[in-house]
């Protein structure tokens, strides 16, 4: 697909398409209409999500020996976000269109002064600070005492953890904590399918350092991100690392770096890696009382970590990775020649939902237990989809639109050789591989 066909709104509306078409992310509650802005993961779009994560894990738990995981309650009291200042200043400039009544957030309007609904000028009202704390009760008395909140970020779960981690996982910083999780904010603006939404989740690790090595940490960190994300497929014309200007900066933070994807509206952050201070830990230990801190025994000294954060979304990400994929070719139709366009997804294995279809060439009550059994010693290994029903080139094609990297065709020559077709999603070449090898042959290619 041509580069600029990737900042179309087109590209924007087939995704959104194919996600609904083949069950990657439906409206939620639709039966019921719909409820704005929230989505649910088909049986596609769970393994998509799930693949991003664990690709995230990996990369910042399992290859690592300096970073431990968490997962921290999503409930929790005012006091954390008291501490966190979440409470007194989460808050996004909120204004309304005096003409069409429609609200707007005022820091992401184009033209401060004209309504980008009705193009009504100098009609808005005064901004006023909009919470966007999601506010609970606990238990069933629903007074002051019962005020509970749901986290809108995984960090602070991170922080009220250090002590308990600290005692507990025998590390020193540096070292980190990650966590994944969901996050919730009662945005204003809630919009662009799964790219901003009130229900998220969100792949963030706090990284807690001696203080004089936070710049260097700081670096490092902006690097390894944005190579997670090429190393996945995305290509660098269409992502960057964006340094904060001064005026974006938060008040605590020396160093704010976006990673950004180009979406079809233009460039728009999927993760942004700060260099925090000791600003959370001082905020907890001195709401709590309790000490945050480390005892150096070899210096002798005792400090605040200063804390260097990546923290991405993992809803957002999982929609950038789709963008990405897609793409639109002519291809021959398989098996007669004549030309035919095809939508492929050419996601990286390790995100692709499915990555093997097994799928015999028809129902066939010969080839159907063949097919069994070969699904059998694949399932184990990977995620499998098997698929029997419909001409083997639309199952292509469905399978191309999933973005599996590779089609296992058992037909009827299977039950003569004990040999089945492999066929690429990108290149559509077909390979004749021996049963006895099968295994092993994808194993190469997608582990
Ligand atoms: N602890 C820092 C923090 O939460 P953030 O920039 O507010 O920083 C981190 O959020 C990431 O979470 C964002 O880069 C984005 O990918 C994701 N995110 C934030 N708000 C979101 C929303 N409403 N919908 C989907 N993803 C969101």
């Amino acid at each position: 697909m041509p580069d600029a066909a990737r900042t179309t709104p087109e590209l924007f509306d087939k995704v959104v398409n194919l996600c609904k078409r083949r069950g990657f992310v439906f409206p939620s509650a639709e039966i019921y209409g719909g409820f704005r802005s929230t989505y649910d993961y088909g049986p596609v779009g769970v393994l998509l999500l799930r693949n991003v994560k664990e690709a995230w894990w990996r990369s910042m738990v399992q290859l690592r020996h300096d970073v431990v995981g968490l997962d921290a309650s999503i409930l929790s009291p005012p006091a954390v976000w008291e501490a966190s200042g979440h409470l007194a200043s989460f808050t996004d400039p909120l204004v309304d269109c005096r003409n069409c009544r429609e609200r707007f957030r005022l820091d992401k309007l184009d033209d401060p002064d004209v309504c980008p609904n009705c193009g009504a000028k100098e009609s808005f009202t005064e901004a006023r600070q909009f919470n966007l704390m999601f506010k609970t009760h606990a238990g069933p008395v629903e007074n002051e005492g019962a005020v509970a909140y749901l986290r809108p970020e995984t960090a602070q779960g991170m922080f009220i953890n250090f002590k308990n981690v600290l005692e507990t996982s025998r590390k020193k910083p540096p070292f980190g904590i990650a966590q994944i999780g969901k996050s919730f904010r009662n945005e204003i603006t809630p919009g662009n399918f799964v790219f901003r939404t009130r229900e998220f989740e969100q792949m963030e690790m706090e990284f807690f350092v001696p203080p004089a090595e936070s710049q260097q940490w700081y670096e490092y960190w902006c690097q390894e991100r944005y190579r997670w994300y090429t190393d996945l497929g995305i290509a660098e014309e269409q992502l960057r690392l964006r340094p904060h200007d001064d005026d974006e900066l938060s008040h605590y933070s020396s160093g704010t770096s976006d990673v950004e994807f180009l979406f079809p509206w233009g460039w728009d952050e999927l993760e942004g890696i700060a260099n925090r201070g000791d600003f959370d830990l001082t905020a907890h230990a001195k709401h709590s009382g309790e000490k945050l801190e480390y005892f150096d025994q070899a210096a002798g000294e005792r400090y605040v970590p200063h804390v260097i954060e990546p923290a991405a979304g993992a809803t957002r990400t999982a929609m950038a990775f789709l963008m990405a994929a897609y793409d639109e070719e002519e291809v021959e139709r398989e098996g007669q020649g004549k030309g035919e366009s095809r939508v492929v997804l050419r996601l990286h294995p390790r995100i692709a939902p499915y990555k093997v279809a097994v799928l015999p060439l028809s129902k066939n009550e010969k080839l159907v237990p063949v097919s069994r059994e070969v699904l059998g010693t694949l399932q184990p290994l990977f995620m499998c989809d098997y698929d029997e029903t419909q001409a083997i080139g639309r199952r292509y094609r469905r399978q191309d639109e999933l973005g599996t990297p590779y089609c296992v065709t058992v037909d009827f020559e299977t039950l003569e050789d004990r040999a089945v077709t492999v066929r690429n999603r990108d290149s559509m070449v077909q390979e004749r591989v021996a049963l006895a090898d099968l295994a092993a042959y994808l194993t190469e290619k997608l582990v």
